[in-house]
């Protein structure tokens, strides 16, 4: 069979990743998919980066982004960058001209997710975001597919690992805010700059991504209420657990008959509840739905394995499809449920 050919746009901690797996794997692959797959070219911001040590042709890669989404033999685009643009330009350009696209992009999506959907319609293309939200957690796919004969009522969890190493490690040791965080940053948890994360921005656009496929309907970043965890202290924390409680950064959204509400704030809540014993810079999901009840998802939510291990599962279910000339289920927003303001009833 001739192979499907993949062009990878940012090879950064989880493209390097990405393109590892791809050759670790690589039989296995072949398998499961029925043909093989073959990394036509990579786009990278910068040439001559060391990257020695990674198993493709140094010629693979680019610096020209745009000029590979448009090449003729591309099947599927994977989009590693983040970041609002140039990626949906790239992204845009690809789903129009009927290649599929795996991405991880959460901005992207909770902010413009609908009209990816669009382009993707009209390209005839798959849009896979499986490493969008909880990294390594097979989380989407279940919402996307798996519980399509049931209604999802609300979806809580802890979709931050970097807080949520801060946050734990604030429970565990006594030590504030600014402590926890240096410790994040040296132990290569958080960010140089983490304000996306202990600000909540990176949550809120989770949260909108779940809750749009959770209740099929259409929620950006900017419908989240977002309140961040910089202002929890070690004193906080103290009252917290002398009340028999830890506080986490929580994104709650919520179904009601005709609206939902999505919000992400620090909350306080008790130890014997199981979200409270997430620790590290791991992540968990609760998804509740009237025929199926409650439903835990947790695991890895960010590094770059383990989100490069959700990558490759939507590579294989786009090509699969490529293969066999199907599509991934189309996003349903047929309820358009009104997106409730928090704080109004
Ligand atoms: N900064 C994110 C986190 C990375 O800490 O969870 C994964 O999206």
């Amino acid at each position: 069979k001739s192979p499907i050919r993949l062009a990878l746009l940012g090879c950064g901690t989880v493209g390097t990743e990405v393109v590892k797996l791809l050759h670790e794997q690589a039989g296995d692959l072949t398998a499961r998919i029925g043909a093989p797959l073959e990394l036509v070219g990579i786009a990278v911001r910068r040439l001559g980066r060391e990257r020695g040590d990674l198993p493709v042709d140094p010629a693979l890669f680019t610096t020209d982004a745009l000029g590979l989404v448009k090449r003729d033999d591309v099947d599927v685009v994977i989009e590693v960058v983040g970041g609002i643009e140039p990626a949906r330009t790239w992204i845009t350009e690809a789903l129009r001209a009927g290649k599929s696209v795996v991405t991880a992009n959460k901005a992207l999506l909770a902010e413009d997710g609908g009209a990816l959907h669009d382009a993707a319609a009209e390209g005839n293309a798959d849009l896979y975001y499986e490493a969008s939200v909880a990294g390594a957690i097979p989380l989407l796919r279940p919402l996307r597919e798996s519980l399509h004969g049931d209604r999802v009522t609300a979806v809580t969890g802890i979709v931050n690992g970097t807080t949520n190493f801060i946050l734990s490690s604030m429970a565990s040791t006594g030590a504030g805010f600014n402590e926890a965080l240096e410790e994040a940053t040296e132990l290569g948890y958080a960010e140089a700059d983490p304000t996306a994360d202990v600000e909540g921005f990176d949550a809120a656009a989770k949260a909108a991504i779940l809750a749009s496929l959770a209740f099929h309907t259409r929620v950006t970043a900017a419908d989240v209420f977002r309140e961040g965890m910089t202002s929890v202290t070690a004193g906080d924390m103290a009252s917290a657990k002398e009340m028999g409680c830890t506080i986490k950064l929580l994104c709650i959204a919520q179904r009601t008959a005709d609206s939902v509400s999505v919000r992400v704030h620090p909350a306080m809540i008790p130890l014997s509840h199981p979200l409270a014993s997430v620790g590290d810079a791991f992540n968990a999901v609760f998804v509740e739905a009237e025929a199926a009840g409650p439903l835990m998802f947790y695991g890895r939510g960010a590094g770059g394995r383990p989100t490069a291990s959700a990558v490759l599962g939507d590579i294989v279910a786009a090509s699969r499809n490529k293969l066999t000339g199907t599509r991934a289920p189309s996003e349903s927003n047929y309820a358009q449920l009104a997106v409730r303001p928090i704080g109004e009833s």
